[in-house]
């Protein structure tokens, strides 16, 4: 474990937040040390152990995913007063706003005191129907673009101590 390692938490239900997490983790793979989990996977010790981080989620209901939730529900207080200052970045998937998700996870980054270092990426599939909703999504080389360059940025700085 290195406090110079970016960690990639991700939920996906669909596919859309997978592949962004994915994405963050090639551009950072290479130029530093990372590690990607999926949500359910992660716990404190991993967060402890990382330097700063990406979360990667989709937009349902107006939150964040529940098992993304479930993620910080279980590790906010072991974490809690241990990670100040580090790095954060996100990145949110959603049908057509996210502002909820994006909203909820600022809210913890700022109880555990982590300090944005990347613009707020918000993709939106334009998903509007049940149908549309629960099918597999692919998202633009544009948007995956913008994730890869994300990881690879946090991941620098990590290794250089810009953060
Ligand atoms: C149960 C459910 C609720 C959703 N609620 C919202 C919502 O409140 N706002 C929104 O923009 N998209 C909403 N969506 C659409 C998803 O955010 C969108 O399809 C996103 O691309 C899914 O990401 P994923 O493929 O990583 O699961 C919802 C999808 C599901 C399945």
């Amino acid at each position: 474990m290195s406090s110079r390692q970016l960690l990639i938490v991700w939920h996906s239900r669909t596919g859309a937040a997978k592949a962004m997490a994915e994405a963050a983790f090639e551009g950072a793979r290479g130029a530093g040390d990372v590690r990607v989990l999926r949500a359910c996977d992660a716990d404190s010790d991993d967060v402890l152990g990382a330097g700063g981080y990406i979360f990667a989620c989709p937009e349902n209901l107006a939150t964040m995913s529940g098992e993304m939730k479930e993620f910080f529900d279980r590790c906010y207080y072991p974490v809690l007063g241990k990670v100040e200052g580090r790095a954060f970045a996100t990145l949110i998937a959603a049908g057509s706003d996210g502002a909820g998700a994006q909203a909820q996870i600022d809210r913890i980054a700022t109880g555990w005191r982590l300090k944005r270092v990347a613009e707020r990426l918000i993709a939106n599939t334009d998903a509007q129907t049940p149908d549309e909703i629960l099918a597999p999504k692919t998202l633009d080389e544009a948007i995956l673009k913008q994730c890869r360059e994300m990881g690879q940025a946090l991941v620098t700085g990590l290794e250089i101590g810009a953060f």
